[in-house]
């Protein structure tokens, strides 16, 4: 998390004064991967990094905000039917916009924020300003919608303003997140429990491959409209009601990449039921072997991996690490890495070597800790 008294500063010297400090996370997430807009489970938890705002309501319609990372501005009117262009703080109006929606009396505000969770490598940064603000600006404005709600806020914001049809894993986590403990969402039901996460003799570990991802305008939504292509033939409302009987059955009609990606969707909803009764028996060499297997699915059968994502996932395999995988949408940005604490360091070490003299570029290695979700600082 980034120094507050930072953003206080920052404030100060633009609108004067303090404002009220919030804090969103981004997130991790073990295995489960675009699982979520298929009904599936996924298995995230905060992170400790991730969007710091200072916010002060300013008793007229209009909103200033300024971004500390982009050393951008931006004002807007709270009634204004477009909202600004930039899609950086079109999540803001959308969050403003969404939560006006849902009966919260928002009305203008100045903040400042900014955050240590990177942009663009599958940490869900977009999902961590998104709660940040909707979080924020419901306490600050007297509204009580719960936190499920508030992530469907979220979630709402990326598919009507910014364009991307995500799920619902990532504003899920940030809002849901407690330290120490990994969550298992139902997304169908919207069911979830909390699973301890203390992997005695490993630590998880994501690589950067400095490849940028970004969902917006990507095939991400091509992925998502094949889902739901195969779903509507196979008369179900999502894949997760979809059986391996169903699919094969359908196979003739299918598009090859169509029925590929659904034998993706309803592999990893299997993987994510058989990592949960693993955990429960602390066996984390069998998580790691799942997420292998997720990575491979992602890469041939989904084709949302890219060379540099897989080279990392293969040198982690030859390297001995327990398990590893491309995190989040993909397309670039971080694997994800379950490595045994001796193996750390050398792991590490000969992964930096062997990426630079392949790729020409430095990965880069960010540590993770499961941290708390949304909150007033
Ligand atoms: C992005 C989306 C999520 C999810 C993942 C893939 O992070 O925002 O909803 O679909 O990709 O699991």
């Amino acid at each position: 998390m980034i120094d507050i008294s930072i953003l206080q500063q920052f404030f100060a010297i633009h609108f004067g004064g303090e404002g009220t400090p919030y804090f969103a996370p981004g997130r991790i997430n073990l295995i489960g991967e675009h699982t979520d807009y298929n009904g599936g489970f996924v298995f995230p938890g905060a992170v400790t990094q991730g969007i710091s705002a200072v916010i002060n309501p300013n008793g007229t319609d209009t909103v200033n905000l300024h971004a500390i990372d982009l050393k951008q501005d931006c004002s807007f009117n709270i009634m204004d039917e477009e909202g600004p262009a930039a899609t950086h703080f079109r999540y803001v109006y959308g969050v403003v916009r969404e939560l006006l929606a849902a009966g919260v009396k928002v009305q203008g505000f100045d903040a400042v924020y900014g955050g240590d969770v990177p942009l663009g490598v599958g940490m869900s940064s977009s999902a961590a300003l998104e709660s940040c603000f909707d979080f924020a600006l419901c306490d600050l404005f007297g509204g009580s919608l719960d936190r499920m709600t508030l992530a469907r806020i979220g979630q709402a914001t990326e598919h009507k303003y910014v364009g991307v049809k995500c799920g619902i894993m990532d504003q899920f986590a940030s809002m849901h997140g407690r330290a120490g403990l990994l969550m298992r969402l139902d997304c169908r039901s919207g069911e979830y429990q909390y699973f301890p996460w203390h992997p005695h003799g490993y630590r998880l570990l994501l690589i950067n491959s400095c490849v940028k991802h970004e969902l917006v305008g990507s095939p991400y939504n091509e992925r998502r409209a094949s889902c739901e292509r195969v779903a509507a033939l196979a008369g179900v409302e999502t894949l997760r009601d979809c059986t391996w009987d169903m699919l094969e059955t359908l196979k003739p009609q299918l598009a090859e990449t169509d029925y590929r990606r659904a034998r993706y969707v309803l592999g990893e909803v299997d993987r994510v039921l058989a990592v949960s009764d693993t955990l429960q028996r602390d066996d984390y060499e069998e998580v790691g072997r799942q997420m292998y297997l997720t990575h491979e699915g992602l890469s041939r059968d989904y084709e949302v991996s890219c060379p540099e994502l897989d080279f990392l996932v293969d040198e982690a395999r030859r390297l001995g690490v327990s398990g590893a995988r491309l995190m989040g949408g993909g397309f670039g940005g971080c694997t994800i890495n379950l490595v045994r604490n001796e193996l750390y360091d050398s792991f590490l070490t000969e992964l930096q070597q062997t990426y630079r003299s392949r790729f020409g570029v430095d990965c880069q290695p960010i540590p993770v800790t499961i941290g708390d979700g949304a909150r007033k600082l």
